[in-house]
């Protein structure tokens, strides 16, 4: 028979029987994720990112607005106030990787979308203080002058194929179509629209 004090004195024992538990107990919280519906199917209204938000959520990942910017509502009263309905897991599916983030120098972004006019948003990231005096978020004004089909936009057939191979529902017409999409377009025109699209999928949601 195992005792306690056997355990507690073999520090050997002790590290494998520790292991022991918190794989096991870690699996049973995190398998069932895989499997459930509420984590793994889109909530109504969330849709695949078409090609203009796509190449615009890769903007934000090169900027960095990640570092700075979080995109998860807690379901707490001070931020459902602030920032509108919580986060729920069906409206990540199509995010590869998600931008939940874990810092907030400037404020939540998940329902920015729609909050302010598309001049607004071109405005602010060209030079934050014209629109919020007080604001220390940096300029992003080269935005403006490139054009995204040079730089986020090149390989953007090869994006939506590797994002269809991790379960995205991207068709080949889609696919075939993205190029012509970003044509014309500057990084700022799809960093907005990719903006303006955050979180409204669920303003229906209640
Ligand atoms: C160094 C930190 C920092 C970085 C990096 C940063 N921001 Fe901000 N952002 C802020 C702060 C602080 C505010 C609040 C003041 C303001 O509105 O300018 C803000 C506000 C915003 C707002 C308005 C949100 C609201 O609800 O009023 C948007 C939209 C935004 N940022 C987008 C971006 C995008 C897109 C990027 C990347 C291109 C970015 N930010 C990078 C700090 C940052």
């Amino acid at each position: 028979m195992f005792n306690q004090e056997k355990i507690e004195k073999n520090v050997g024992l002790l590290i494998v029987l520790t292991l022991l538990v918190v794989s096991v107990g870690g699996l049973l919280e995190i398998v069932p994720l895989f499997f459930q519906k509420s984590t793994t199917q889109a909530v109504e209204g969330v849709t695949p990112y078409d090609p203009v938000r796509l190449a615009g959520r890769d903007v934000y990942l090169r900027e960095g607005c990640y570092n700075c910017h979080s995109q998860m509502i807690r379901p707490f009263r001070a931020e459902t106030e602030r920032y509108g309905h919580y986060s729920v897991a069906g409206e990540f599916v199509y995010d590869h990787p998600f931008q939940w983030g874990s810092k907030r120098t400037g404020p939540d972004l998940q329902r920015v979308g729609g909050r302010y006019s598309d001049e607004w948003q071109r405005i602010h990231l060209r030079n934050p203080r014209d629109v919020v005096p007080e604001s220390n978020m940096p300029a992003f004004s080269w935005l403006e002058k490139t054009a995204a089909a040079q730089t986020v936009g090149k390989d953007i057939e090869a994006k939506m194929l590797a994002l269809r191979k991790v379960g995205v529902p991207y068709t080949d017409a889609e696919i075939a179509g993205a190029r012509q999409a970003l044509e014309g377009k500057t990084e700022e025109d799809v960093l907005v629209a990719y903006l303006q699209g955050l979180g409204t999928a669920l303003s229906n949601f209640k």
